[in-house]
């Protein structure tokens, strides 16, 4: 699943995290299918999920620099993401790399972000511009 430019929210900062977090799935998504080791899988599911964390801070900073005002709401959800995403990467260590655990996880991904972005995100860069940022 390829970063569409109809996701961009308008903040290039922000914009170039999400693609790379795209780019950082599509990678997993391809190792768990082309039958990559469990090392090398757990590798990037790792590097995934620090990738997440990085981005969600530095989203979560410029909110509260322009004063968003669905800071919480944001925090909120980042944080039930992660859980899901600590919870999958148990199940894959659990499952001894078992490439449905990968599958499930790049689409868990990928449909988190799109809507995250989608509905979510996109209204940050809204009141970015509303308030000339
Ligand atoms: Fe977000």
């Amino acid at each position: 699943m390829p970063w569409n430019p109809v996701l961009a929210i308008g903040v290039p900062e922000i914009d170039k995290q999400h693609e790379t977090l795209f780019q950082k799935a599509e990678q997993l998504f391809e190792a768990g299918k082309n039958g990559k080791s469990k090392e090398y899988v757990g590798e990037l599911l790792n590097f995934l999920g620090d990738y997440t964390v990085t981005h969600f801070n530095d989203e979560e900073a410029y909110m509260a620099a322009i004063g968003y005002p669905d800071l919480q709401l944001q925090k909120q959800q980042h944080k039930d993401f992660i859980g899901k995403f600590v919870k999958l990467k148990q199940d894959y260590e659990a499952s001894k790399g078992n490439i449905l655990v990968i599958l499930g996880a790049n689409q868990l991904v990928i449909d988190w972000l799109m809507h995250h972005i989608s509905v979510e995100d996109k209204k940050i860069g809204n009141f970015a511009k509303s308030i000339g940022k």
